[in-house]
Formats: structure tokens, sequence, C-alpha cells
């Protein structure tokens, strides 16, 4: 293992279930996976990170706080990995550290911004790694959504030759990207992953998300509430587009629930419905001719987002899902996996971004550098 060029992804996302490190080596396009590891958030840092990432409710010193935190744990999540798989700062080029998103204003009537937070300073003292972070703000400056950033690590690991490919990550967030056998990459968000199934389960059996699905099977989806659903703005937009908890969270699904006599499990079965069919209507609106889908990301395991996710395209005469295992990559480290590779990217003095897909003006070179 000593003595190879290995670089490490941290990638916590929205839905604020754990902090995913992996560490990866590349050699001809080719992604190894040495060992992943997971570490969990305190209780106490997921109740603040969700606080900050709510508009209006601005505090500059929970802000900063809460980055110290963050930095200590991504430093933690990386000594583990390290130590798990024997590596010592010498054997790391950089870590790539995307950090804990606590605010996304896309660009339009008022000025883009993303915030993420997890002081990359702390984590390069502490690992004695230099560190790779702050992906999201140069594209931006270059008037880009500054998301998604996955479609240009999709594209480098799952392109085909000869059939035309679409990623589904299916996040807190859930985002697309369309890879052509000629190396054309779109790639959106196509509205909410995980995050109303989790924040609706959570109010409701007090767990963090719907294990395989199985609350949500017992209920049935409404119709009305779909319909009703799927009316939100953000649906209407064209891409390049990109989304967060500003537009999809639990105010807003409790605003559009509470006149309405539905059980909880009902509107579960429709949450189901409402993100597999939002996904499903994405890709069938590129009219194009879709050969395979590949899905990751945590929604992945909820059985129930799948089994409809798959009737819904099949409604819409498109191929059903494939989980990224099946072209080598397990679906909940893809995300992490990205990151590594920005760093990469980063370190090569290469573009990360696509700009067909976040609407930047020119291809560029993404993060900055955190030297030990
Ligand atoms: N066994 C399971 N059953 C149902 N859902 C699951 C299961 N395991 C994971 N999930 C879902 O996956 C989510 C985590 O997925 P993931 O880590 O890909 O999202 P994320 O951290 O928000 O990433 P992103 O940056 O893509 O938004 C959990 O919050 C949960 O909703
Ligand atoms: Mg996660």
């Amino acid at each position: 293992m000593k003595n190879t060029v290995t670089f490490i992804g941290l990638m916590s996302g929205t839905s604020i279930d754990s902090i995913d490190a992996v560490a990866v080596t590349f050699a001809h396009k080719k992604l190894n996976l040495l060992g992943n590891y997971s570490h969990s958030i305190p209780a106490k840092i997921k109740s603040d990170i969700l606080t900050l990432s709510e508009p209006g409710l601005d505090n500059v010193q929970l802000l900063a706080e809460t980055d110290h935190s963050l930095g200590e744990l991504f430093a933690e999540a990386s000594l583990a990995l390290m130590s798990q798989l024997n590596l010592n700062s010498k054997d790391i080029v950089a870590i790539g550290s995307h950090g804990q998103t606590i605010r996304h204003q896309p660009p339009g009537i008022k000025p883009g911004f993303s915030l993420q937070i997890g002081n990359p300073n702390q984590i390069a003292a502490v690992t004695g790694c230099p560190v790779i972070a702050d992906f999201r703000r140069k594209d931006m400056a270059y008037g880009g959504q500054g998301a998604p950033l996955v479609p240009a690590f999709h594209r480098e690991i799952f392109h085909h030759p000869s059939k035309t490919r679409v990623i589904i990550n299916i996040g807190g967030i859930s985002n697309i990207s369309i890879l052509e056998p000629n190396g054309g990459c779109r790639g959106f968000d196509t509205g909410p992953g995980n995050i109303l199934l989790d924040a609706w389960c959570q109010k409701h059996t007090h767990k963090n998300y719907d294990n395989k699905g199985q609350w949500g099977a017992t209920g049935s989806h409404n119709v009305a509430l779909l319909t009703q659903l799927k009316s939100h703005n953000f649906f209407h937009r064209t891409g390049p587009k990109s989304t967060g908890r500003e537009d999809f969270n639990l105010g807003w699904l409790e605003q559009q629930t509470h006149l309405l006599d539905i059980t909880p499990a009902d509107i579960q079965a429709t949450l189901a419905l409402y993100t597999a069919d939002t996904i499903a209507q994405s890709i069938a609106d590129l009219a194009q001719p879709i050969d395979e889908i590949f899905v990751c990301g945590g929604g992945i395991f909820n059985l129930e987002l799948i089994l409809k996710l798959n009737e819904s395209l099949l409604k819409r005469t498109m191929p059903a899902i494939q989980s990224t295992a099946s072209i080598g990559l397990e679906p909940n480290w893809v995300e992490a996996c990205a990151f590594a590779w920005l760093a990469k990217q980063r370190i090569d003095m290469k573009p990360g971004n696509v700009p067909a897909v976040t609407g930047a003006s020119r291809e560029t070179i993404l993060g900055c550098v955190y030297l030990p």
C-alpha cells in the first residue's frame, strides 16, 4: 500500500447522516477504492447544522463554532480511515473535503453563493496532509450554480463508448448525470432525494430514516397531494439548476399537508412516489434515448423508493435502474470518491466543473489548497 499515490475524499451531504471517508488511488482513468469509513455526527452538531441551514435564523457565533467542531470531526474521520488502512500522512497526496453545506443560493435575482463549513485548516493541521476544500465557489464566480459537481467524476469513471448512461445520485437532494458515448456530459438537480422522506419519518417515527422504506410501504399515495407537491416552483425551472434545504424542508412540507386529512403513513407513501416520479420525469424530459440507468447514494437502500422509481421509469418507457456496484463502485461511496477525484484534479491543475452542467461561462480549476 505504501509508495502508492493515494487521495482521501470526505463527504457529508444534505442528509447529515454521517461523514463518509474513502481512500482511493487512480491509474489510467481507473479508480481503486482502498477502503472506506463512516464517521457518525453527534446529535448536537447535527442540530446546529439544521439551525444554521434555516434562512432567517442567522447566528455568526454558532456558524464559527460549528465550522470548528466540523473541522475536528472531519480530521477525526480522516485519521480513523488512515489508521484502518495503515496509511500515514506521507502516503496521502491530498484530502478532498466537501464540507457541510449550510446554505446554497443559486444565482438568480439575488447573487449566487454556496457555503460549506468544516475548517480545512484544522483537517490539515491534525492529519499532516494537504487539504483541498471550497470546491463550489469558483464555479459560481464564473456564473455557475456551483452544483452539481459530481457529473465530471461520473463521466470520468462511468462513461461508456457506445451507450448513453444516466447516473442518478439519491442523496438528500437528487441529481442526475447524462453521459453520452461521445463524452458529452450534462446534469442537474432533479429535486428532493431522501430529504423529505427523512424529515417526515423523523417527525412521526423518531427514526433517522424509513428503513428500507418499510413504513412508507404500509401507506397509499394521495393523488391530490402528489399533484400539489409537484407544483413546487423548482420543477418549472429549466437547467442548469440546483437546489437544497432552502427549497425542500420539513417546514414547507408541513405547510403543504397541515390542512389535509391524510395519515402520516399515506403522506410517507406519497413522498416516496413524489421523489421517484420527479426523478423519472426529469429523465423523460431530456427526450433522448437512454440505454442504461444507474443509481448511487443512500436512497438506493429505500426499497419502496426504488420500486416506485422503476415503475415511474417503466411508465415512461425507460430502462430499469441498476446499482453503480454493477459498474465497479458501491453506491454509498460514489460521492466521497468524487471529492477525492476533485482533489486530484486540483493537484493536477485540471478543471473540475462542466459548464454544460453548472452554467458557468468556462471550465475552471476548483478548490483551494490548505497546507499542513
Ligand atoms: N437502509 C436504509 N433504508 C432507507 N433509507 C436509507 C437506508 N440507508 C440509507 N438511507 C438513506 O440514505 C440517506 C443518506 O444518503 P447519502 O449519504 O447518499 O446522502 P447525503 O449525505 O445527503 O449525500 P448528498 O451529498 O448526495 O446529498 C439517509 O439519510 C437515508 O435517507
Ligand atoms: Mg451522507
